[in-house]
């Protein structure tokens, strides 16, 4: 049985991708990074994702999960928060699939950086409801209930009901990463605006744990020691690298999934 899947995983500004050792959690080879084009069309990202795959030496039964920032059902993007509107309605698993000649499967950005950190982070074992939050240029969330995933879990996109948050309207607009960035907050206002998020996130759903991830993660002393909540709130561990691993962990899984399904079906009509 083959300990390696391949990771992609799609951002705004950059698509990285790399072989992915299953047994550690850990790139299997250097990752390599390409530009996100722009518009960021699914014809343009399709061609960039083979691009990518191309650089490696892989074999083609290798299994190729692929992040993508928005609501996923059965391989398809129903939304586009951060992304070119063209995606909704592409079936993005058929897409990069033809185009790519590898089995593709795609799975919500935030959700895969989510299962790798249950499988090889800060989640591992943990039992309960645990969330998994990631501040980029949106936000993103992954919820987990005795370590199964409840996929497509969409917390970035709830209303806060302080007064300055409603001018925002969404919460991500209000307290991403990006946010801070633009709008020059310092860690402490920044912060501010995470309790109010937390507070309402942790009311809603009780966790045993949050666990906050995305490239900010790596300064978590500078804002998480802020936060006051009853809740567990822990930074990722696998930061820059859990969308690409959990992506590779996913693919493997659903093949395994497949396999299975074959060889009963297979057992059935007698084969
Ligand atoms: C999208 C989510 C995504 C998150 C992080 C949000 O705007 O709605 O699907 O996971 O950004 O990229």
């Amino acid at each position: 049985m083959s300990k390696k899947a391949f990771g992609i995983d799609i951002g705004g500004s950059g698509i990285k991708g790399a072989p992915v050792d299953l047994k550690k959690g850990k790139l299997a080879e250097d990752r390599l990074r390409l530009e996100t084009p722009q518009p960021s069309t699914p014809e343009a990202v399709a061609d960039t994702v083979a691009g990518l795959l191309a650089g490696f030496e892989i074999a083609d039964d290798m299994p190729v999960g692929v992040t993508f920032p928005a609501v996923i059902q059965q391989g398809v993007a129903l939304t586009a928060a951060n992304v070119d509107k063209s995606w909704i309605g592409t079936d993005v698993d058929t897409l990069l699939t033809e185009r790519t000649g590898h089995d593709v499967f795609v799975v919500n950005d935030a959700d895969a950086a989510g299962i790798a950190e249950m499988e090889f982070g800060a989640g591992r074992g943990t039992k309960g409801v645990v969330l998994v939050v990631t501040l980029g240029t949106g936000v993103g969330s992954a919820m987990f209930v005795d370590g199964k995933l409840v996929p497509n879990a969409e917390l970035g996109h709830l209303h806060l009901a302080g007064e300055a948050a409603r001018a925002y309207q969404d919460a991500e607009k209000y307290m991403a990463s990006s946010v801070r960035e633009i709008e020059d907050l310092d860690w402490e206002t920044w912060a501010g605006r995470l309790q109010e998020y937390f507070a309402h996130v942790e009311f809603l759903f009780s966790p045993t744990r949050i666990i906050v991830g995305g490239g900010v993660s790596k300064k978590h002393e500078k804002f998480l020691p802020l936060l006051d909540l009853r809740t567990e709130i822990v930074p990722a561990e696998l930061r820059n690298e859990a969308g690409i691993v959990g992506a590779a962990v996913l693919a493997r899984r659903e093949e395994k999934a497949l396999q299975k399904k074959d060889t009963k079906h297979g057992k059935k009509h007698g084969k």
